[in-house]
């Protein structure tokens, strides 16, 4: 058999390559390095949840990851490429595939939901607005809030606005969702809300995702439940499994200490591990 045979014959290779790979990706600001000597990589199809402490980086690692900031050392492939060194215009384009959920969910007071949702589709005036209002409101109808397309955000609770800001990241159908702390400063039953269509994201459109989380209910809940159209809510999974593609990565002052499943997570004895599990 030649290569080329080979080739058809298997998945196109593009197809395995990472959505998001860091290779030895070090920053500082003005004191010593946040993040060191960081590598990992996001496969097509996986959801990996960064855990760390406070203060630890994550923020920022999700913005390398976007080109809102470049590392000292090291480089940031993103759907391949290699951005370490792109421009501004570069990198538009290419943050334009991906969907980010800010910390606190980041929207414009002085918008409605609609042109909040629509931030990146207003960007191209080429889209006409029939267009954009038709797609804000599939992205309010997969976060269950349609009717609160005209509002502003001041009259939407906190996890309203999370689930705003969530369809303001779907909107491009991205290739990739990074969210950072969607849950935090929620109670328990609105972060169970915000969690499902994180599920959501990963089950039905099987968008891969970087999840940045303090709680770990939430991740425990994403790796041991799925989400189910039928029902349009999540189930659990049986008892015992875990979703293969649902692993999590840890920092520890500015270091990556843990890269794995949640089995191998909650087995660790890396102390700093158990401290943050316990
Ligand atoms: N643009 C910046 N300029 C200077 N320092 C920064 C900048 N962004 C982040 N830092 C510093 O980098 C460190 C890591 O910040 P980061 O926001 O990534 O933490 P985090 O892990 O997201 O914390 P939290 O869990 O509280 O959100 C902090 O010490 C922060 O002050
Ligand atoms: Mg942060």
């Amino acid at each position: 058999m030649n290569v080329s045979s080979i080739l058809s014959a298997s998945e196109p290779l593009t197809e395995s390559l990472p959505v998001v790979e860091l290779r030895h990706v070090s920053i500082a600001f003005d004191g010593p390095p946040v993040l060191e000597d960081i590598s990992f990589t996001v496969a097509p199809g996986e959801t990996r949840i960064l855990l760390g402490p406070a203060g630890v980086g994550k923020s920022v690692l999700l913005k390398l990851i976007i080109g809102l900031l470049r590392p000292d050392r090291g480089h940031v492939l993103l759907f391949g490429d290699d951005i370490s060194e792109f421009s501004e215009e570069e990198l538009f384009s290419l943050r334009a595939r991906s969907g980010m959920v800010f910390q606190e969910g980041a929207l414009f007071d002085s918008l409605t939901v609609r042109d909040n949702v629509a931030y990146q589709l207003i960007q191209n005036p080429a889209i006409p607005d029939e267009e954009i209002d038709r797609r804000v409101r599939e992205a309010l109808s997969f976060v269950g809030l349609e009717k609160t397309f005209s509002l502003y955000p001041a009259s939407l609770s906190g996890g309203m606005r999370r689930r705003v800001a969530i369809a303001r990241a779907l909107i491009n159908n991205p290739e990739l969702i990074l969210y950072d702390s969607p849950t935090g400063g929620l109670d328990p039953v609105t972060s169970a809300t915000i969690m499902e269509l994180v599920m959501k994201a990963r089950d039905v459109h099987r968008t891969p995702s970087l999840l940045v989380t303090h709680r770990l209910q939430d991740a425990f809940t994403l790796c041991t439940h799925r989400f189910d159209p039928a029902g349009n809510t999540m189930a659990p999974l049986p008892q015992g499994e875990t979703d293969p593609a649902t692993t999590f990565l840890m920092l520890e002052e500015g270091r990556l200490i843990f890269d794995g499943s949640l089995h191998n997570l909650l087995h660790t004895d890396y102390k700093f591990v158990r401290e943050f599990l316990e």
